[in-house]
């Protein structure tokens, strides 16, 4: 399973807006058009959209971090509910480990997640994040050493 991270264009922009969670994941990410409108306000953000081929399945966003200048941050992480249980996502956050390290230099990549996210902590911790033991805003801290 191989996906791509792609800019959020004029092309693409209404789409990726359009990728939806499911309705019980909805507390877990902000909705997509909310990610975007952030980057409008934080200038360092970078998103991008998920591609397996030329299907869109999902979304990313970056920042680096304010405290941990070696450090880079996934913010946001959704693979949208028709795409989700296919491998995407891990495919997605390696990819985005990847992103970070290849255009930032990350030598370590943060995430937070809401504790009751046990499909993601599962995720993460298979994809070797550990959790840091710091709560973010209510979310456990997860770090992945490069
Ligand atoms: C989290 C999310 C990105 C995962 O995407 P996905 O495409 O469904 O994930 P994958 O198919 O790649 O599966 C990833 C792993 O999840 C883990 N997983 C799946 N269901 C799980 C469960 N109930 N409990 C624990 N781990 C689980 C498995 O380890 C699986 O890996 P494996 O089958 O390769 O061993 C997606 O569910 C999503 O968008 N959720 C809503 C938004 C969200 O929570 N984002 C993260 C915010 S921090």
């Amino acid at each position: 399973m191989s996906v791509e991270l792609r800019p959020i264009t004029q092309e693409n922009l209404r789409a990726v807006t359009k990728l939806e969670v499911r309705p019980e994941q909805s507390d877990f990410v902000a909705p997509n058009a909310v990610s975007i409108a952030e980057t409008y306000v934080y200038p360092k953000a970078e998103p991008r959209a998920v591609y397996s081929g030329d299907e869109l399945v999902g979304f990313v966003l970056f920042h680096p971090l304010d405290s941990d200048s070696r450090g880079h941050g996934i913010v946001r992480l959704m693979i949208d509910h028709r795409f989700q249980g296919q491998g995407l996502g891990r495919a997605a956050l390696e990819e985005a480990v990847a992103f970070a390290v290849r255009e930032h230099n990350a030598q370590r990549v943060r995430l937070s997640v809401v504790p009751a996210n046990e499909k993601a902590r599962g995720l993460y911790s298979s994809a070797g994040f550990v959790e840091t033991g710091e709560i973010d805003h209510g979310e456990v801290v997860m770090v992945r050493e490069i």
